[in-house]
């Protein structure tokens, strides 16, 4: 890519479809499409209606095809289990490819759904691809989520298969998987008729008669599948996010626009090409796992790391550069409270001063805010391009970034740079209209959204119309609050909902109150987001107890703390409850969350005018300086 950022932007606001079916020829198509956008299917649009194709094949075989099957498709490093692992395009795809074949002959089919609950290990990116190479929709749950949030979404996708590990290996202990799977089957009303079970040394999984059996003997048993062809409006995957509400919202993610979108993005965005090393540093059953650890690098024919192991203390703050080094990574993307914990631990870079970072040539950031005092801090480090990038798992892929194939743009600490060809991004204020530059409104994208971007939610055209495109008609409402400068820098300063963002992990505090909410005890609560110098922000829980309850406060706060562990997760990281009198409310009855989190963040608290009762600010203030 030869173009300034300036002249690919202006090419595509000329000419959308133009650029997008130029953007369609780095994709081998069963049926290339000839109609490249139909703006009167779904919720507001479809891309690519009439192409056919199958994104693993695009991943794995037309590398193989092309005559690239030794280069190195994936390289998994696990700090965990301490050892490295190379995969060959052509090693990959003849697994991929058995794989497959098992799960057909366990009766998967095209459009059948498909629950992945895996930690990070080569195995979790191989049964994507197989889902992908059947045309089966798969659903990747976060390790990190306990048993009835797995239960929940194996619910709400009804897989016919669910592809699992024995377990994870978080620092310092052994996740059983294998349980969490067992409880949550327990917990849900629909079965899937086969279980595929990984098992890992750490923690073997006891086997259920009939219905589990052993991943690894299933793939050998199998005969390859043939990449199965789909339209590039079918579904990918669904990935279930924090929504507006308790219950998660099931992204949908279709073959055409996807397989597009991320190939245009990595020689874009990242400067990287077919066997050069990109390395993410997320989890597969995040959005920024699933497009930058296994879809784009795959689509891109690059090499991709796959990590296990954390920032620090696998073994050291160091873990980060010596992985860059030993594959010589030519870029980095992670999430800024990484780094926040590394800076913690090696503030003036001495662990990384030990690694030769010669062949890195950028850092990428997203999925939260990157403080400016923390991009400073990296940038003056590394002494490389820092790109902080703003996306969500609606997006797919960045809705705005600094682009290193077409000429980097300015550096500005705490923005997330400038809008990806295909994206009109807004400040707007509630009626709809252009906030002036440089203050905040809601970030909105002008519809239609590019290819890539959820076209609607996991059968529910409706649900996908109220979350993101009634309230502004004619755009998008990310759920972001954030302005647009003068440059058309976007400033990304944080959600407008109840989404909350915990060391880069997004989280509902709706889910949270349900089940604070549950407690015999608890009358009421609000669950906030509170400042956190490593993670940015964790949940902070405020109860009132019903009337009547003597037991400890301490007693009842170490229950609520366990309960939300047990019901979402441990990734939830909520550690505090605090019990207090009341909760300050309008006058008709809406707790004012705002009003407490600015309290608990030190600020000075705006109180709408129809607060019900001052008097009630003060005791939560009290209650904030005791706990
Ligand atoms: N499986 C099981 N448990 C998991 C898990 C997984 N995949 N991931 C996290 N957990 C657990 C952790 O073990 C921890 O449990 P604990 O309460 O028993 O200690 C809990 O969930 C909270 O985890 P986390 O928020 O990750 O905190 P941490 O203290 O272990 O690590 C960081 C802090 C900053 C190092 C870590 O959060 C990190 O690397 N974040 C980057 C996130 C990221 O890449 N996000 C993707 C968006 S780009
Ligand atoms: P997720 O869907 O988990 O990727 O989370 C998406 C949300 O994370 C966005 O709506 C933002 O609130 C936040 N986010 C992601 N990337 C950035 C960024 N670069 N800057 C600011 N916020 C971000």
């Amino acid at each position: 890519m030869n173009q300034s950022y300036q002249a690919a932007y202006a090419g595509w606001q000329r000419d959308p479809e133009h650029y997008w079916a130029e953007a369609a020829q780095a994709i081998e198509w069963v049926s290339a499409p000839t109609r490249i956008f139909d703006g009167a299917a779904g919720p507001f649009g479809r891309w690519f209606v009439d192409g056919v194709l199958n994104t693993s094949a695009n991943c794995l075989d037309r590398h193989v095809a092309a005559g690239a099957g030794e280069r190195v498709a994936l390289i998994w490093d696990s700090a965990m289990e301490k050892r490295v692992s190379r995969i060959s395009y052509r090693a990959l795809r003849d697994r991929v490819a058995k794989l497959a074949g098992a799960m057909a002959a366990r009766g998967v089919r095209k459009g059948d759904r498909v629950v992945i609950y895996m930690p990070m290990i080569p195995e979790a990116a191989m049964a994507m691809l197989a889902c992908a190479r059947l045309g089966a929709v798969h659903s990747v749950v976060f390790g990190g989520f306990a048993a009835p949030e797995l239960a929940n979404r194996i619910e709400a996708a009804q897989p016919k298969l669910v592809i699992a590990a024995s377990c994870g290996l978080e620092p310092g202990r052994v996740v059983a998987y294998k349980p969490i799977l067992d409880a949550a089957l327990a917990l849900s009303a629909h079965q899937p008729g086969h279980c595929l079970i990984f098992q890992r040394p750490a923690a073997e999984a006891t086997m259920m008669a009939g219905r589990d059996e052993d991943f690894l003997a299933a793939e050998a048993a199998a005969a390859p599948h043939a990449p199965v062809a789909v339209a590039a409006t079918d579904p990918l995957y669904v990935l279930y996010t924090s929504g507006t509400t308790g219950k998660p919202k099931g992204i949908m993610r279709d073959n055409g626009g996807h397989a597009v979108a991320l190939a245009r993005s990595v020689p874009m965005i990242f400067d990287v090409h077919p066997g050069e090393v990109m390395w993410t540093a997320s989890d597969v059953g995040w959005v920024v796992g699933h497009t930058y650890i296994v879809y784009a690098p795959l689509l891109a024919g690059v090499t991709s790391v796959m990590y296990e192991g954390k920032p620090v203390g696998t073994p050291d703050a160091g873990a980060f550069w010596r992985v860059c080094a030993e594959h010589g990574a030519k870029t980095l993307f992670t999430a800024p409270t990484a780094l926040r914990a590394i800076k913690q631990q090696d503030a003036q870079g001495a662990l990384l001063a030990q690694y030769d970072l010669s062949r890195l040539q950028a850092l990428f950031l997203a999925g939260e805010r990157c403080d400016p005092p923390t991009a400073e801090w990296i940038a003056g480090l590394l002494g490389k391009p820092v790109i902080d990038n703003w996306w969500q798992t609606e997006t797919g892929w960045p809705i705005s970034a600094r682009f290193r194939g077409l000429g980097l743009t300015p550096f500005k600490p705490g923005s997330g740079g400038r809008p990806c060809p295909g994206y009109e991004v807004q400040a707007l204020d509630a009626q709809g209209a252009r906030m002036p530059p440089g203050e905040v409104g809601a970030l909105a994208i002008r519809l239609p959204l590019p290819p890539g971007c959820a076209p609607s939610l996991w059968e529910d055209d409706a649900g996908y119309r109220r979350a993101y495109l009634d309230a502004l008609p004619g755009w998008y409402r990310t759920g972001d609050a954030g302005a647009v400068d003068e440059d058309g820098d976007i400033w990304v300063m944080g959600r407008t909902d109840d989404v909350i963002n915990v060391a880069g992990h997004r989280l509902s505090t709706g889910a949270m109150e349900e089940v604070l909410a549950a407690h015999p005890d608890v009358a009421e609560c609000a669950v906030i987001g509170r400042y956190d110098a490593i993670k940015g922000e964790v949940p902070l829980g405020l109860v009132v107890l019903k009337a009547g309850v003597d037991r400890a406060d301490a007693q009842i706060s170490a229950e609520l703390v366990a309960l939300v562990r047990e019901r979402i997760g441990p990734v939830a990281a909520f550690r505090d409850a605090l019990v207090v009198q009341r909760l300050p409310k309008t006058r008709s009855g809406k707790i004012l969350r705002a009003t407490m989190k600015q309290m608990a963040n030190g600020q000075t608290p705006l109180v709408p005018p129809t607060i019900e009762d001052a008097g009630v600010l003060e005791q939560i203030a009290g209650v904030l300086r005791a706990g």
